[in-house]
């Protein structure tokens, strides 16, 4: 019940660390570790909403230096910079002097563990109300390379040994620490200073354990239930296996919302696509980046669809969409390509073989056969006949074409553009059309010209009459 929850004002103010200063060597890759994207998303992204969504008061991320990139990528964010990657002791201290002060709770992240739910880490911060420090741990068959729980006899924890500081008893332990920590902020900032150099003179946050213990503090620990949330990436295997994860989840909760994915394992859909009720996607199908979709549509099989709005009752079959929007009723394919800023109305067809790039094509407008559309805008009603080509570019720059409701433009016109076809004008098959054409009028042939209709005798008719 909300009732029973304690209004927002009075629980203790959250800031979050994220940890992202290490190497990433292992991805042997030039793009930092924790902008690889995961199911369209980067890694650390999905790090940093997991501090949104537990309402962060301040959340810092430590960074290595030089990390331009990431400072683009995620302008918002609040970055310290540590030199020399001494331990995420370290690591935590150089975020010290942005979070003492303003925050009572301080929840330690890494950036490159990306299944974390947010409800785990709600767990983690929870727990920290009972002790001075909280720790997420999870429980592996092979735990190998991780650091190792100890607790004492009464199962309370009072230690974390490092996997390569570890005796053979203590490697034998399968309760892993996953490096998640959330701690008392005031407890936290005093104790850093008490961290003594390890290994290669590395401070390890994990050493905390071991002083809240031996101060007589209770440590808590909680366990993930899924230990697929803990998964750190490192290399690129570790990578596709947390890809897998996330699309998994994102078809359950797709299924969740009556969308319809025939054949699922064939199916990617990224993670903040959004697919509307009685929704089908047939086999092989990409519904990529920002793409919306509403309810009733049929897209694929065999569709690559990106960064799109699709509205309701639409069918996509064999074909591409980039960053284009369909109103409803749409229906695109076999074959045919959308290209940026193409802007299909009400009830369009684009059919076999057809592309359209940064055109807006009004309502029932029908594109059947092999054409290509770029820089118009067609109106309502338009036929457009097989071979279409609107000729856009001069070689330097490119041009507009516009046409009128209603108009037809017969099978293999080249519509020269800058060009202005008016409501209900006819182009004749194989016309080359270099000059605007006035409502109403016919114009055939190369160069084509006007042929003289009934209302219009006697009218200028420009392309006709030279
Ligand atoms: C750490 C934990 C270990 C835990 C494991 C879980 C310590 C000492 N050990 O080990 O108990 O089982 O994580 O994956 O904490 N980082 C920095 N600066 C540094 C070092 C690391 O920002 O100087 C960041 C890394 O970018 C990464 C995270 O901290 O996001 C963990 O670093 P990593 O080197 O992978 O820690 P482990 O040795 O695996
Ligand atoms: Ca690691």
């Amino acid at each position: 019940m909300t009732e029973a929850e304690p209004p927002a004002s009075s629980s203790p103010s959250l800031g979050v660390v994220i940890l992202a200063a290490g190497q990433g060597t292992r991805m042997r890759s030039s793009l930092p570790k924790i902008l690889h994207p995961v199911a369209g998303r980067p890694m650390l992204g999905y790090v940093t909403r997991v501090a949104e969504a537990l309402g962060a008061r301040h959340t810092t991320i430590v960074v290595p230096a030089g990390s331009d990139r990431l400072r683009e990528m995620f302008p918002d964010a609040r970055f310290v910079v540590q030199d020399v990657p001494l331990g995420t002791g370290h690591a935590v201290l150089q975020a010290r002097d942005a979070l003492r002060g303003g925050c009572d709770r301080i929840l330690v992240l890494y950036g490159d563990t990306p299944l974390l739910r947010q409800t785990t880490a709600s767990a983690l911060v929870q727990a920290v109300e009972r002790s001075r420090v909280a720790l997420l741990t999870t429980v592996l068959t092979d735990p190998r390379g991780y650091g190792r729980i100890l607790k004492d006899a009464s199962g309370s924890v009072i230690a974390v040994v490092e996997d390569a500081d570890a005796s053979e008893a203590e490697r034998a332990i399968q309760e892993i620490n996953s490096g998640l920590m959330a701690f008392q902020a005031a407890w936290l900032w005093d104790r850093l200073d008490k961290l003594k150099p390890r290994r290669k003179g590395e401070l390890y946050l994990t050493d905390l354990v071991r002083i809240a213990a031996d101060e007589g503090q209770r440590v808590t620990s909680v366990q993930a239930a899924d230990p697929a949330e803990t998964l750190g990436v490192n290399d690129q295997s570790q990578l596709a296996e947390a890809t897998a994860v996330i699309l998994a989840r994102r078809r359950q909760d797709l299924f969740d919302r009556g969308v319809i994915l025939v054949d699922p394992a064939t199916i990617y859909i990224d993670l903040d696509v959004e697919v509307g009720e009685g929704t089908v996607v047939e086999p092989n199908t990409h519904l990529r980046g920002t793409t919306r979709v509403g309810r009733r549509c049929r897209l694929g099989p065999n569709s690559f669809i990106r960064d799109s709005v699709i509205a309701d009752d639409c069918t996509v079959f064999f074909s591409v969409l980039e960053e284009s929007e369909l109103a409803n009723d749409v229906v695109v394919g076999p074959f045919s390509h959308a290209r940026p800023g193409a802007r299909l109305e009400r009830g369009v067809h684009l059919g076999n073989y057809a592309e359209v790039k940064a055109s807006t094509i009004g309502a029932g407008t029908r594109i059947h056969h092999f054409s290509y559309v770029g820089d118009a805008s067609l109106g309502a009603g338009v036929n457009v006949g097989a071979g279409t080509v609107t000729c856009n570019y001069d070689g330097q720059a490119k041009h507009r074409t516009e046409v009128g409701d209603g108009a037809f433009i017969g099978s293999s016109s080249m519509l020269v553009a800058p060009l202005t076809i008016g409501p209900g004008a006819r182009t004749g098959a194989g016309s080359v059309v270099t000059r605007n054409v006035p409502p109403g009028t016919t114009v055939v042939g190369v160069p084509a010209r006007a042929l003289p209709s009934k209302g219009d005798a006697g009218r200028d008719q420009p392309a006709g009459n030279d």
